[in-house]
């Protein structure tokens, strides 16, 4: 979900709207807003898209300097006009907004039910509502500090009340919330580019922090009321970063800008000398010495991105790597300790999952590392060590240059660490930083495909199965691949070992379904190639993925789509661009909503 508010001269409802936009990749399956004037809090919220709500202001204007506004991604409660945010109290003068989950929700509600309180939704978020009020004695930031109190789980909160209308309040624990500081006017949001419109000046709130927001004033404070001081982080990238830029999808430019956020990444931590200049890691070759294990925990793509980190860590770092999701880990009586060092990669820095294992990690003493995105974010703080990924900001669900980014990060990482333990030789360090800096390029080239692939796409519109097969690192692209292709196409598809499929799926093949074959490493291509002929006997339509030296591939398949040459280690730097434009053309091909597929959210801050 995503929250903002506005306090200040302007028309409240166009600011809010304006913000919940650049916030709906947080959620979008209804929005709302809650906004006063004089003795009047008017709340308008909606099941479906941002448009519904945005129509209705427009047919029936609220006026009002001061509201709040959500939009939201289920969780308790089907999403319905009275589910959606914000909540108000009984009497309707204090109105809630909500990113988060109220985990002892049903305990606080049983109480306040006894006390009177009457509940119209089925969502946590409501108790927070009546909780203010029932702690109302005159003074909201007191009823505010007492109601979070009680309040366990993860919560973003603005908050504003009829009695008064000179100031919102916002807390937040485990879930991102931001301030923007604006002249005669204030914001909050639960990231940054819902306000960046207005302003550029941001507080990023930790976790136990509130903030009294007013016109011409902040006040930081923690929630048992100890004053706090904060720098004003100023936001150095543009507006228009976070737009479209002609591309018709989100998906589509930040597919288009890889090779600019892959040399942004690599950029700055490479000189002329081949050498790797990690500052942002404080990880010595002692500490490298005395790990037994590394842990490398992500979900969704960032998942995928770490099984790249895995191999490239185990084989030149000589040890032992568990890559793992984030739900499962936690769940699977992780063998963790202090010789151990976790490694989370998130884009958000978010993901509730990624999050919880970090914590877990900290706590049996191992040593943290993160590869996020998000500058501030909740994982970025809280770990030992964070590489940032510089890909700028990532709109559309579908994550792809978050993607490339991390596994440069992921290889950067790897060989600094090789490098300073001394398991690498220098011969083969050379050689893969300069496959590394010959990447952008790489990219480059392989857009200019973008049309073929297209043609490609137009074959596989109408299958109802897809199977992507491959083996090694192939195999880990493949699930990527697959991802991709399901989660904005909605046509099942499935990554599967391509040694491992005459154990079960090949049952599945049969005449024209599509299979789409990674053959991109060198020292497994010929068995590939084997799979390949094996599901082509039974019919299936074949499109492959292999480096350009490879072309008698073509023999045993129905398309082809060729990558520059690079090593096995890095080839999922570029293997994985054309299964994402092949992704992004099914999907518009078939009509989909690419940047906002259904059923998912760009940040998922609950497990
Ligand atoms: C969601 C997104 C995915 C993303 C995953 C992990 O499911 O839809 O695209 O890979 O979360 O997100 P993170 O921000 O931790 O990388």
């Amino acid at each position: 979900c995503g929250i903002v508010g506005y306090i200040g001269k302007q028309q409240a409802s166009n600011i809010l709207v304006e913000g919940l936009s650049k916030l709906e990749y947080r959620g979008y399956d209804s929005a709302g807003v809650a906004i006063l004037e004089n003795d009047n809090l008017d709340v308008r919220k909606y099941k479906g898209r941002l448009a519904v709500l945005q129509e209705n202001l427009e047919k029936v204007p609220v006026k009002g300097n001061i509201g709040i506004g959500h939009t939201r991604w289920a969780t308790h409660g089907e999403p319905s006009d009275v589910n959606s945010h914000p909540h108000a109290n009984n009497s309707g003068n204090i109105a809630v907004v909500h990113n988060g989950i109220i985990e002892n929700y049903i305990e606080i509600k049983e109480r306040l039910i006894m006390n009177g309180y009457k509940f119209l939704s089925e969502t946590d978020t409501e108790v927070v509502a009546h909780l203010v009020d029932m702690y109302y004695e005159g003074d909201l930031i007191d009823a505010v500090q007492k109601a979070v109190k009680d309040l366990e789980g993860a919560y973003a909160l603005g908050v504003i009340n009829k009695e008064n209308p000179d100031k919102l309040i916002a807390v937040r624990k485990d879930s991102p919330l931001i301030i923007g500081i604006g002249e005669d006017e204030n914001f909050i949001a639960s990231d940054i580019p819902a306000v960046l419109k207005y302003t550029r000046k941001i507080f990023i709130m930790e976790d136990g922090e509130m903030a009294i927001v007013k016109e011409n004033d902040i006040t930081l404070m923690k929630t048992d009321g100890t004053p706090v001081e904060k720098e004003v982080y100023t936001v150095n990238w543009d507006v228009e970063a976070a737009e479209k830029g002609g591309y018709d999808h989100f998906m589509l430019k930040e597919i288009y800008e890889q090779p600019k956020a892959v040399k942004d990444t690599l950029s700055p931590r490479l000189n002329r000398h081949n050498e790797i200049k990690l500052d942002d890691i404080s990880l010595t070759k002692e500490d490298l010495e005395r790990f037994n294990q590394v842990y490398i925990i992500a979900c969704g793509t960032a998942y995928h991105a770490g099984l790249l980190g895995k191999s490239l860590i185990q084989k030149y770092v000589n040890v032992p790597v568990i890559a793992e999701v984030g739900s499962e880990f936690r769940y699977n009586d992780p063998f963790i300790d202090e010789k151990s060092l976790m490694i989370v990669v998130s884009q958000s820095g978010e993901t509730a999952d990624t999050l919880a294992a970090l914590r877990m990690a900290k706590e049996r003493g191992a040593r943290t590392l993160a590869v996020t995105n998000v500058v501030g974010s909740t994982i970025s703080r809280e770990a030992d060590d964070v590489f940032y990924t510089w890909a700028g900001p990532e709109i559309a669900v579908a994550s792809t240059k978050a993607y490339t980014t991390q596994l440069v990060s992921l290889a950067l990482i790897a060989l600094d660490m090789a490098n300073k333990k001394g398991t690498i030789s220098k011969e083969k360090f050379n050689e893969l930083i300069e496959e590394l800096r010959a990447t952008p390029a790489q990219i480059e080239e392989i857009l200019k495909m973008d049309e073929s692939i297209k043609d490609v796409a137009k074959v596989i519109t109408k299958a109802e199965h897809i199977f992507y097969i491959g083996r090694g690192i192939d195999y880990d692209v493949a699930r990527e691949g697959s991802l991709k292709l399901k989660e904005i196409s909605y046509i099942h598809s499935e990554a599967m070992a391509a040694g491992e499929l005459k154990h079960g799926t090949i049952a599945l093949i049969e005449d024209g379904t599509p299979v789409i074959a990674l053959a991109t490493q060198d020292r497994l291509y010929d068995k590939t190639v084997s799979n390949i002929k094996e599901v082509n006997a039974r019919g299936a339509k074949i499109i492959s993925l292999a480096k350009a030296k490879n072309t008698e591939i073509s023999k045993s398949s129905d398309h082809v789509m060729y990558i520059p040459d690079i090593s096995d280690d890095l080839s999922p730097i570029l293997s994985v661009v054309p299964l994402q434009i092949l992704a992004y053309h099914v999907a518009t091909l078939r009509g989909a909503d690419v940047d906002k597929p259904r059923n998912l959210a760009k940040s998922v801050t609950v497990e």
